[in-house]
C-alpha cells in the first residue's frame, strides 16, 4: 500500500457522513426493505442468485436484536411471498453475541425455525476473531435444527484451514472471503499472497472434502483459481457457487455466469449503512477517485 493510499484509508472516518454515504449508494440496496426487494428483483431477472443482509452489527441492548430478529422475519416473509431468492445473512453480533452467547442463539434460532418452515437458507457471517468460535458453536447448533444453513470461514485466519477441518463431517456449506476486519497478526496472516494461497488451499479442502462452497470474491487471480479447482477435481455444478457484493464489478458478475457458473450477490440494505459502507470504501483501491468526485459533486 502506498502512502498516499494509507492515507486515504485511515482519513475516511474524517470524511463527511453525506459524502460517504453518496459514494456508499453502489453497495447498498437502500434503507427500507421495499429498496431491497427491487434490487433482488432486478438480480434474479439478470440471472444471479442473492442473499439479503439486513445491515447493522454489534448491539448491546436486547431490544435491538430482538428487533433485528423480528426485521429478519419480516424480510424471510417477504421473500416467500414476492417470490424471490429465499436466502439471508445474519451477523451474530447484531442478534446480540456480546449480550450473551444463549441470548444470540435463541435469536438465530428464532430465524432458523422460520427459514426451515419457508424452505429458506440462512447463512451466519463471520466477523472479527473475537466472535469465531461461537459463530461456529451458532452454526453447529443451527445445523442440528436444519440443515440449509452455512457459516463463512475466511482466508486470512490462521485457524481456518483447521476448522475446515472439524466442520467437515457436518457437510458444511462454507463461504470462503479473504476476511475484512483488521485483524491482529498471531490469528491472521498479513501478507497479500499468503492469504491468496491460503484462500486457494481452503477452496480446495472444501471441495475435496464434500463441503459445498462459495467462493466469494471480486479477485481475478481466485475467481480464475477457483474455476479451475472445480473443474480439475470434476465438481458439479450444485456442490459450488461464486460469490460478489452489491456494487462491486458488475463485469466480472457477468464474465463468472456467462461462463457457466452460478453466481450470487451479497445485498446488504438497511438504516445502518455507514459502518457496513466504511468498510467497503476502506478496501477499495480506487477509493480517493470516488470520494473526490462525490466531493465535487460530479456523482
Ligand atoms: P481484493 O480486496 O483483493 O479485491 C479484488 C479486486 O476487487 C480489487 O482489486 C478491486 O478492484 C475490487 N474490489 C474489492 N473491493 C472493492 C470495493 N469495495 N469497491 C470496488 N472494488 C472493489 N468478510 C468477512 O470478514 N466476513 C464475511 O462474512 C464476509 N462476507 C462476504 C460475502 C461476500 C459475498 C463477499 C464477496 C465478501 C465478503 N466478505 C466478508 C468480504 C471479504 O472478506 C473481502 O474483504 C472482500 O471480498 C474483498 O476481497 P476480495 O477477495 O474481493 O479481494
Amino acid at each position: 500500500m502506498t502512502v498516499f493510499d494509507s492515507l486515504v484509508r485511515y482519513g475516511m472516518p474524517l470524511v463527511p457522513k453525506f459524502i460517504v454515504g453518496r459514494v456508499a449508494r453502489r453497495y447498498v440496496a437502500g434503507t427500507s426493505r421495499d429498496d431491497a426487494i427491487r434490487m433482488l428483483r432486478s438480480l434474479n431477472q439478470q440471472g444471479a442468485m442473492t442473499t439479503v443482509d439486513v445491515l447493522g452489527e454489534e448491539v448491546s441492548k436486547t431490544e435491538l436484536a430482538e428487533d433485528a430478529t423480528r426485521q429478519y422475519l419480516e424480510l424471510l416473509e417477504a421473500l416467500d411471498r414476492e417470490g424471490l431468492d429465499r436466502n439471508i445473512s445474519v451477523k451474530p453480533t447484531m442478534l446480540g453475541l456480546k449480550i450473551g452467547q444463549d441470548f444470540c442463539a435463541e435469536q438465530v434460532m428464532t430465524i432458523v425455525r422460520r427459514a426451515k418452515e419457508l424452505g429458506a437458507f440462512v447463512r451466519i457471517d463471520m466477523e472479527d476473531h473475537t466472535c469465531t468460535d461461537a459463530t461456529l458453536d451458532l452454526y453447529r447448533l443451527a445445523r442440528q435444527e436444519w440443515e440449509q444453513v452455512g457459516v463463512v470461514l475466511q482466508a486470512y485466519m490462521r485457524r481456518t484451514v483447521a476448522d475446515i477441518g472439524g466442520l467437515l463431517e457436518l457437510e458444511p456449506n462454507i463461504r470462503i472471503c479473504k476476511g475484512i476486519y483488521r485483524e491482529p497478526r498471531d490469528v491472521a496472516w498479513p501478507d497479500f499472497d499468503v492469504i491468496r494461497a491460503n484462500f486457494v488451499y481452503a477452496v480446495e479442502k472444501l471441495l475435496e472434502g464434500g463441503a459445498y462452497c462459495a467462493i466469494a470474491t471480486h479477485d481475478t487471480y481466485l475467481v480464475w483459481a477457483g474455476m479451475q479447482l472445480v473443474d480439475r477435481l470434476g465438481i458439479e455444478p450444485e456442490r459450488y457457487e461464486f460469490q460478489m457484493l452489491l456494487g462491486v464489478d458488475p463485469q466480472l458478475r457477468r464474465i463468472i455466469m456467462d461462463s457457466g457458473h452460478r453466481l450470487r450477490v451479497y445485498v446488504p440494505f438497511g438504516r445502518d449503512w455507514y459502518p457496513y459502507s466504511m468498510r467497503r470504501l476502506r478496501e477499495n483501491p480506487t477509493v480517493a477517485r470516488h470520494v473526490m468526485r462525490a466531493m465535487l459533486g460530479l456523482r
